[in-house]
């Protein structure tokens, strides 16, 4: 039986960290769908298109293909069969798949994508659109979330620990406007699905987090 879990919530949450441990706990494939939307922003920012240009947006669409390998236990994200895990990691990259996720036909190709994924298999997915959109039927939905602050302080520190400088206000500035876009958009805006259970990790470790999760699956027989 296909039994899959749904996590959702803002940027810097930490979705993925906890996905990918509940993934290898249950057993189950872990989909990162922000990763799609990155490469779909990679491609944008090279062709040098405006995303509030709608028409140019769609008129590239079709020369766009993104798909998702599994290798060595770690999703692989391909651009035009070009791998780009190593290039989509930055903000300007997130901030383009923020910018171009709204558009409603960008998003009809990665649902279509994520559905076709989570169909033969139990998949941990997160993203924004997990519960209400993609996966309405997933046995848990979880809404991640922590104050704008702590997610700021939560990228400051993965920058710095790769090396990268960066400043505390204007990631904090960026993830709120980015949570803006994402909350505010028409098409499929990031909410709380109405069966969602809200984890608030502001104040929690990565272990606690896991462990509560991991509970609410149990609860749910998974
Ligand atoms: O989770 P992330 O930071 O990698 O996502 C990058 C952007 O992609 C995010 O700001 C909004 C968009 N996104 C989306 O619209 N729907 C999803 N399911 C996942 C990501």
């Amino acid at each position: 039986m296909i039994r899959s879990v749904a996590i959702d919530g803002p940027a810097g949450a930490g979705k993925s960290t906890i996905a990918k441990i509940v993934s290898a706990q249950k057993g189950f494939i872990y989909v990162d769908t922000g990763a799609m939307y990155r490469a779909m922003g990679l491609f944008y920012l090279r062709a040098g298109v405006n995303p509030e240009n709608t028409e140019d947006v769609e008129a590239k669409l079709d020369d766009i293909d993104v798909s998702i390998k599994y290798e060595n236990g770690e999703q692989v994200v391909y651009l035009n069969n070009e791998n780009v895990n190593g290039l989509i990691r930055t903000q300007e990259v997130g901030n383009m798949a923020s910018a171009i996720s709204s558009n409603a036909n960008v998003r009809v190709k990665m649902v279509a994508l994520q559905q076709e994924l989570a169909k033969s298999q139990s998949v941990v997915m997160d993203g924004r659109d997990i519960g209400t959109v993609v996966l309405p039927d997933a046995i848990v939905k979880i809404y991640l979330t922590a104050s704008s602050e702590v997610r700021a302080k939560r990228r400051y520190d993965e920058y710095k620990a790769k090396g990268i400088e960066s400043d505390l206000a204007t990631l904090k500035k960026e993830i709120e406007e980015r949570d803006y876009r994402d909350m505010n958009r028409a098409a499929s805006p990031l909410k709380k699905a109405e069966d969602a259970v809200v984890v608030d990790s502001s104040y929690m470790t990565v272990d606690e987090v896991a462990a509560e999760i991991i509970r609410i699956c149990e609860e749910k027989g998974l």
